[in-house]
């Protein structure tokens, strides 16, 4: 056993960023959910507060309520702070479907946005996730509403314009990609194309959504290093792991403990800088409530139970930390 108080001082202890997903509705209401936030974690994200959707309520207003609540939580508490996401073909503004637009004004409407939300966080925001799932599951290009209107000049565009606002660290994020496959291969050819391009880009996502199959963890391991070989940054941006509730193991928290673990091992191994999971406790997970997936998956994915009590993966997690 550590003896490390936390997940916390262990990640402190060895320059490594542990990290959850945050909502301001549980920030808060709920004292164990934020308490467990700043003991346990260095580093936070906004699980949706700062997606387009909720920071648009309308094409002339922003609501950066949610947002500002938890980034200040995470600057008061001394934590790395990421940005997600400034780019994304999902959670647009309800108001994004009777606008009929030009190219060029969705452009213009893009960069404002851009420079607006990263101008607003300057000083607080550490990293952005600055587009996400531009690849779509085949490898190609996702077709999408800033694709459509720009080509895949959008990237390009979307990091020039962040980068001529921030010194954040600059990310492109993604799922079903965490290992060496078809769908990675895609992104490490887009990410060498912007690279080629001088596009200023820093950084590598790896969401790491466990859910049915559970990506390799040498292969994930594999696919770090040749992000780093590249010379961007790699850090796992919004694990949980889960199992399908048709095909769950026989002792579904030791499975989820170990796979932590690996997962932590391989980023200690191959320099991943950061592991941020998609959520501070199973309440909060996204997959008690999206779509079908209570249906599909079991709804315990992160280190914490849904009264903030650590899970054996927590102390999988920290014993690793800690030995490394
Ligand atoms: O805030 C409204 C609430 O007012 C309304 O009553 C309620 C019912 O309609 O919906 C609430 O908004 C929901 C929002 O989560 C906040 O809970 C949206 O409907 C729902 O679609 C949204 O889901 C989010 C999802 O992204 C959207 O695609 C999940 O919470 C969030 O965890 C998930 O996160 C994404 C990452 O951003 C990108 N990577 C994949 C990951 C999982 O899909």
């Amino acid at each position: 056993m550590s003896n490390y108080s936390s997940l916390r001082e262990a990640a402190d202890n060895h320059g490594f960023r542990i990290g959850a997903a945050l909502n301001a509705r549980s920030l808060r209401s709920d004292p164990s959910y934020w308490k467990t936030a700043k003991n346990e974690f260095n580093a936070i994200t906004p699980e949706n507060a700062l997606k387009m959707g909720p920071l648009r309520p309308s094409r002339k207003i922003y609501d950066f309520t949610d947002a500002d609540a938890i980034i200040d939580f995470g600057r008061a508490h001394g934590m790395y702070t990421r940005g997600h996401t400034l780019v994304w073909h999902n959670q647009k503004p309800d108001w994004f479907q009777a606008w009929d637009y030009t190219d060029e004004q969705l452009e213009a409407f893009l960069r404002d946005h851009i420079h607006t939300v990263t101008g607003r966080y300057r000083d607080k925001i550490d990293a952005w996730d600055v587009v996400n799932e531009a690849i779509a599951d085949d490898g190609t290009l996702r077709e999408t509403v800033w694709a459509d209107a720009m080509g895949e000049n959008y990237l390009d565009k979307s990091f020039r314009w962040a980068d001529e606002i921030t010194d954040a660290d600059l990310y492109y994020n993604d799922y079903g990609a965490d290992a060496v496959n078809k769908k990675s291969d895609a992104i490490y050819d887009l990410l060498s194309d912007l690279l080629e391009r001088d596009v200023p880009i820093d950084g590598v996502g790896l969401q790491c959504h466990a859910l049915g199959d559970h990506p390799d963890p040498d292969s994930v391991a594999k696919n770090i290093r040749r992000f780093r070989e590249l010379g961007l940054d790699v850090q796992i941006t919004e694990m949980d792991v889960a199992f399908p509730l048709d095909d769950r193991p026989e002792n579904p928290l030791e499975e989820q403990a170990m796979y932590y673990q690996a997962i932590t091992e391989a980023c200690l191994e191959a320099g991943c800088g950061a592991l941020v999971q998609w959520g501070v406790n199973d309440a909060n997970s996204w997959l008690r409530s999206f779509k079908d997936f209570p249906e599909r998956f079991t709804g315990d994915p992160l280190l914490f139970d849904d009264n903030c009590d650590s899970k054996p993966a927590y102390h999988t997690v920290k014993e690793t930390l800690a030995d490394s």
